[in-house]
Order: structure tokens, then C-alpha cells, then sequence
């Protein structure tokens, strides 16, 4: 039995929309592998009862599949479906890593990128590879055509989660098919600066390249009381402030002494529409963790 942390991650930042991703230190899907004759899915924790155990339907069957690694694969969800925080992206994540051990495939991390993003397509009806890539590989990723890019870095982030949720197909089915050239040229802009702000640990220069004109303005009016929790974090003290991947969690990047008002006033912002929520506190962290067999 091989067990693999796998941790929530952050897509688009903004600016970075289908590209850019982030880990977070909390929350995770724990998963645990053990070779079996064939695929068997059982499924604990947050959310579980939303999530098929069916192989054919679940992220981590494909991940099974395309590793030719049949195991019984154990998911205990830390990360709730449909949050915005990469959940089905997580377990495709952590059991990619643990199938590659479990069976010494040895490919390499960014080896199993695409192979966790097949997972991904049952989800969203498309392979992204923006969260898949962070959890696997840590800190914060570019993800193009091309491959994966990887910035180790440690930004301060406070992910607020509210009880509603939205589908990433939804969230998909608002994103314009065309952007005009004066909102391109700003996203790159915006895009350039927050990566430098990465590679610098530099919470101002993110959260100042985090705005983003094209997608996420169609998306905040799929999250109830989006607006006020985007205002009430930035007079906390936030550098900026965005829908967390699909929605409806909403990211914002901070220096670490603001995450506490931080997160209170997200909640109060939340809570002022009639929506509970809940707050994470962490940092920009590592990728899955793999945990030694001790059986
Ligand atoms: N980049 C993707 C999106 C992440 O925003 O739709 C969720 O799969």
C-alpha cells in the first residue's frame, strides 16, 4: 500500500486563465494504492457521496488505465467537488504519483502531467493540465502546448470557500469564444507581472498582475456575493483577488500578517449574502507528497 498526499491548487489566478496554477498547503486528498487484478474505486470524505466510484466515471479510473497500473485505490477528499479548488484535479494527481511508484512506471513528474489531465476531461469535457500540473509538481505552473513550467515559491494565499458550488462545465459555458486586441494586450501585461511577482515571491507584483478583463468578469456573476467578498478582501489588505479556478472559491494573495483579517472579512462578506463559508490559510506549497510503504 502506498499512500500520496495530493494538495487543492488554485487555476488561472486572473490573468492566467487555462495556464497559470498554483498549490496550495491546504486543503488535500489523501490517496492510498494497492495492486489489485483490476480497478476498484472507493471513495471517502468531503463530497464523497457526489463522486462516482465507477472507474469509467471517476478521474483517477482513466489514470489507471493509461498507466496500464489496475490497483484498489483508496480517495479520502479533503478538497469538496466543485469548489474551484482542483479537486478532481488532486486525485487524478495523487494517483498518478502513486500508481507511477505502485507499479515503477518511472516516468518523471512532469511525465505525469498529461497523463493525470486525461483524468480531468471526464470532469470538464476538456484535458486541462492547470491544476493537475501544480499539484503534481508544486508551486506555481505555466502550463501551454509546449509543457510545463515550474516557479518554486512560498506567496501567502487565503482561499475562501463557500457552501455553493459551480460546475466546471457551466463555468466553461460562460467563457466568450473571442477576446478584443486592448484586453489581450492587457492580460499579457497583467500575466507578465504576476509571473515576475512569482519568481520573486513578491505578493504586491501578483496580486497587482491577477486582473483580468476576458474571463473572469463572465464567471463572478456565476457566485452569489462574489463582488462584496472581492471588495471586503481588498480593504482587508489582499494585493489581489480572484475566482479560484471555475468557482465558486475565491483566491486572494496577501503578505502573511493580513491573512487573518484576511479571511474574516471574506467570510463576513460571504455570510452577509446568507451564504456560509469557510477559509484557508496557506501558502503557495509543495506537490503531491509520496509516503513510504509500511505494510
Ligand atoms: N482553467 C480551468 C477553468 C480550470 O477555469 O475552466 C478548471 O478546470
Amino acid at each position: 500500500m502506498l499512500t500520496v498526499r495530493a494538495p487543492a491548487t488554485s487555476a488561472n489566478l486572473g490573468s492566467g486563465f487555462d495556464v497559470f496554477g498554483v498549490a496550495l498547503g491546504t486543503p488535500a486528498d489523501v490517496i492510498r494504492v494497492e495492486r489489485a487484478p483490476e480497478t476498484r474505486i472507493t471513495v471517502t470524505g468531503a463530497g464523497s457521496q457526489y463522486i462516482p466510484e465507477d472507474p469509467d466515471q471517476n478521474t483517477v479510473g482513466a489514470v489507471a488505465d493509461a498507466l496500464d497500473a489496475p490497483a484498489h485505490i483508496k480517495i479520502d477528499k479533503g478538497i469538496r467537488p466543485s469548489s474551484g479548488l482542483g479537486s478532481s484535479a488532486a486525485s487524478a494527481a495523487g494517483a498518478a504519483v502513486a500508481l507511477n511508484a505502485l507499479y515503477d512506471r518511472g516516468l518523471s513528474r512532469e511525465e505525469l502531467v498529461p497523463i493525470a489531465a486525461k483524468g480531468e476531461a471526464i470532469v470538464s469535457g476538456e484535458a486541462h493540465a492547470d491544476n493537475v500540473a501544480p499539484s503534481i509538481l508544486g508551486g506555481f505552473t505555466i502550463v501551454t502546448d509546449d509543457g510545463v513550467t515550474q516557479v518554486d515559491t512560498s506567496i501567502s494565499v487565503v482561499a475562501c470557500l463557500p457552501e455553493t458550488t459551480v460546475s466546471t462545465r457551466d463555468a466553461r459555458g460562460v467563457v466568450p469564444g473571442s477576446a478584443s486586441l486592448d484586453d489581450v494586450v492587457t492580460t499579457v501585461g497583467n500575466a507578465s507581472t504576476l509571473t515576475v511577482g512569482m519568481t520573486r515571491d513578491d505578493p504586491d507584483l501578483v496580486g497587482r498582475g491577477m486582473n483580468d478583463s476576458i474571463v473572469t468578469p463572465q464567471r463572478t456573476a456565476l457566485i452569489d456575493g462574489y463582488d462584496r467578498v472581492h471588495e471586503a478582501a481588498l480593504e482587508a489588505g489582499a494585493t489581489g483577488v480572484t475566482v479560484s479556478g471555475a468557482g465558486p472559491g475565491v483566491l486572494a494573495v496577501c503578505h502573511d500578517r493580513d491573512q487573518n483579517a484576511i479571511a474574516g472579512a471574506m467570510i463576513d462578506a460571504f455570510d452577509s449574502v446568507d451564504i456560509e463559508s469557510r477559509a484557508y490559510q496557506t501558502h503557495v506549497s509543495e506537490g503531491a507528497r509520496l509516503y513510504p510503504d509500511r505494510s
